[in-house]
């Protein structure tokens, strides 16, 4: 047996999980129970990135310490995980005592090692991602993740000694082509290490700046700087390098999206060697799942919430569509209209036509069990061959994280019975009393459909079990369906003949396209007359946004009309024109926060632009304006 171990990176807790951070920490989980399948041990870490400046300022401005702050956030992704049939890891917090502990033991021995140095530093420095760049690392004196102004600050603090393993690291790189993949992630990090744009690594932070930090343990006056603290995170959830459960481990592997490629690409490797620590086996890097076309995030408001997405279509078709849709490496879009299309052809139609036909055809020809087979016919022949193929494949490409090819060449496996399934007619041969055939064809089917489950358990445990259980196989879905996948590539069986199966199914329920909810919850929905329904997607491609007048004006040539600039903070201020001259008084407007819809496309009103729509609502004495409860953020989005 051997072990397998991956982490996903350690969330901050700044904001609440969304779909980027529940793909990643999918893909861990589901490679775990494929490495469970094949016999191996396996576990992964995930956790919550407490320390440093962020949080801090997260929870200053929401009133809280930062502890309590840490704390409420991290449940929110501590308890997000089972939600989505996420098991088999640790959940780590940086704050934790026994993590805090092992980071200063650490610290000590690089110290101790000479590869810590105290100097005087002037640089620039983003919040947003709380490093110093250099004035090459800039982009148009900007920082190239946040697009922000890095604040230049100069002050004394404590340094590791990167540069000096540069030369090394870059030599590993090149010597080791799968430590970094994919391979354009590799190239990606070697291009840093040539630009000649690194130094040395400054590690601390002076508490008269940030208190909320790990303390140096060779000086008081500072805290550790907040990635040297969470990348030993991936040591310290396995007890430290003195721990059993490190020499069983460890090395590990690594997964991340391409944001945090530098700090898993260069610090972490520099810091494991200079810690005489075995270097991690592999990075594996994924894309960005977009929303709109961008990357999520809170500040565009294009947040895709996996709650709420589960909520309404489910949680294993949900995560199939994730593993089917994003090609490892690349972007993805996240788009509803294209959720339910793949749910519909690939679960409802493909998958689970052929669950349903085939199990009611075994109840109606063969007493509801699985019959013994006869003599084998090509046909036959090439689907027991398709199976195996088809599920080598997809066992080598899931595991090689080639999630969407993997599920791709299974379900050529499934198409094709769906094929066979016309060809061979059983209720022809039924009906002709052709019993050995008959026996036959149903055998092929049922035990190819077995493999098929068996390989859908990483990837929709609960569909992957329900198909078992109908399939008259014991499952579970915390702990693998059989010792170990390997044996069942080998040989076509595993379906014993008289086993009971189910009489119907019913996996997948198709989706109404145009209403994007499922019959059954459409049978359920009622309520008063309103417009024609939208989609979802319609609904989020509006862009409202909260504003604050700052100058109002009658329109000079239409009465009813008031013109107004409206400052929308990091957007801008805009003119927007709004039939509000006989409800409000142009300087009863200013100052007043309202709400706008900002993707319109502009037009003219006798002569003047509107480039928006300020919200209103009818009131008892005339329009009224949309305005936020608590003061809103100008530029914030509505959602
Ligand atoms: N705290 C650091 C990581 C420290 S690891 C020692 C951090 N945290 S984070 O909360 O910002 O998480 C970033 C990670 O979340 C990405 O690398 C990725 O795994 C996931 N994602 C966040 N947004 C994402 C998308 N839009 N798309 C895909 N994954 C994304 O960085």
């Amino acid at each position: 047996m051997s072990s397998f171990y991956i982490t996903t990176p350690i969330y901050y807790v700044n904001a609440r999980p969304h779909l980027g951070h529940a793909y990643s920490t999918l893909v861990c989980d589901a490679l775990v129970r494929m490495h469970k399948l094949l016999d191996d041990e396996a576990l992964f870490v995930t956790g919550s990135d407490e320390h440093g400046d962020k949080i801090a300022q997260a929870a200053e401005k929401n009133g809280q310490t930062p502890q309590s702050f840490a704390d409420t956030t991290s449940a929110l992704f501590r308890n997000l995980w089972p939600d989505l049939g996420i098991e088999g890891y640790r959940f780590a917090r940086t704050t934790d005592p026994a993590h805090e502990s092992l980071v200063q033991a650490m610290l000590t021995r690089v110290y101790e090692k000479g590869d810590i140095y105290y100097g005087e530093f002037s640089g620039h420095y983003c919040y947003g991602c709380e490093r110093f760049y250099t004035e090459k690392e800039l982009e148009n004196g900007l920082c190239p993740q946040h697009l922000t102004k890095p604040e230049l600050i100069s002050e004394k603090n404590y340094f590791f000694r990167m540069s000096k393993y540069l030369p090394w690291l870059k030599e590993y790189i090149e010597t080791h082509p799968d430590f970094i993949r994919p391979e354009r992630y590799r190239s990606e990090a070697l291009g840093m290490l040539e630009t000649g744009a690194l130094d040395d690594l400054c590690i601390s932070r002076p508490k008269s700046r940030l208190t909320w930090g790990i303390e140096l343990p060779f000086d008081k006056n500072y805290v550790c700087y907040v990635w040297f603290d969470a990348l030993l995170t991936y040591i310290s959830a396995l007890g430290g390098p003195e721990a059993k459960d490190f020499s069983h481990f460890w090395p590990g592997e690594h997964l991340v999206a391409k944001d945090i490629l530098k700090p898993h690409a260069v610090f972490w490797p520099i810091m494991l060697k200079a810690l005489d620590l075995p270097l991690y086996r592999h990075l594996h890097v994924h894309g960005y799942w977009l929303s709109r076309n961008t990357k999520m995030s809170k500040s565009i408001g294009n947040i895709v919430d996996p709650v709420d997405v589960v909520a309404r279509y489910g949680r294993d078709p949900f995560r199939y569509y994730l593993f089917r849709e994003m090609h490892f490496g690349s972007d993805a879009s996240f788009n509803e209209e294209g959720m339910v299309t793949r749910i519909n052809a690939d679960l409802a139609n493909d998958l689970g036509n052929l669950f349903s036909r085939v199990l009611t055809m075994t109840d109606k020809y063969c007493q509801g069990t699985v019959p013994h087979p006869g003599a084998k016919h090509d046909a036959d022949k090439e689907i027991i061959d398709l199976s195996v193929t088809a599920m080598q494949n997809f066992v080598q490409l899931f595991s090689g994280l080639k999630f969407a090819e993997g599920l791709e060449s299974l379900w050529e496996l499934v198409r094709a019975l769906n094929k066979y399934v016309d060809q061979e007619a059983p209720w022809s041969l039924a009906k002709k009393g052709d019993t050995e055939r008959l026996q036959t064809v149903m055998y092929t089917l049922l035990a190819s459909m077995r493999k098929v489950a068996l390989c859908l358990w990483p990837v929709m445990p609960e569909a992957s079990v329900q198909m078992l259980e109908q399939l008259g196989q014991k499952a579970s879905v915390h702990t693998p369906p059989v010792a170990s996948i390997r044996d069942e590539i080998a040989c076509f069986g595993g379906l014993y003949a008289g086993t009971q199966v189910a009489k119907k199914s019913n996996l997948f329920p198709r989706i109404d396209p145009a209403k994007r909810v499922t019959e059954a919850d459409e049978k359920n929905s009622e309520g008063p007359e309103t417009k024609k329904e939208i989609s979802f997607d319609n609904f989020e491609a509006l862009d409202i946004r909260v504003g604050t007048v700052k100058e109002a004006a009658k329109h000079p040539n239409a009465d009813k009309i008031l013109v107004l600039q409206i400052d929308f903070g990091p957007l801008g201020v805009r003119q927007i024109l709004s039939g509000l001259a006989q409800h409000y008084a142009p300087q009863d407007l200013l100052g007043k926060q309202v709400t706008a819809v900002l993707n319109l496309k502009p037009r003219k009103i006798r002569g003047l632009l509107s480039n928006g729509m300020v919200l209103t609502c009818e009131g008892e004495s005339g329009l009224s304006l949309l305005s936020p409860e608590k003061a809103g953020k100008n530029g914030g989005a509505v959602s």
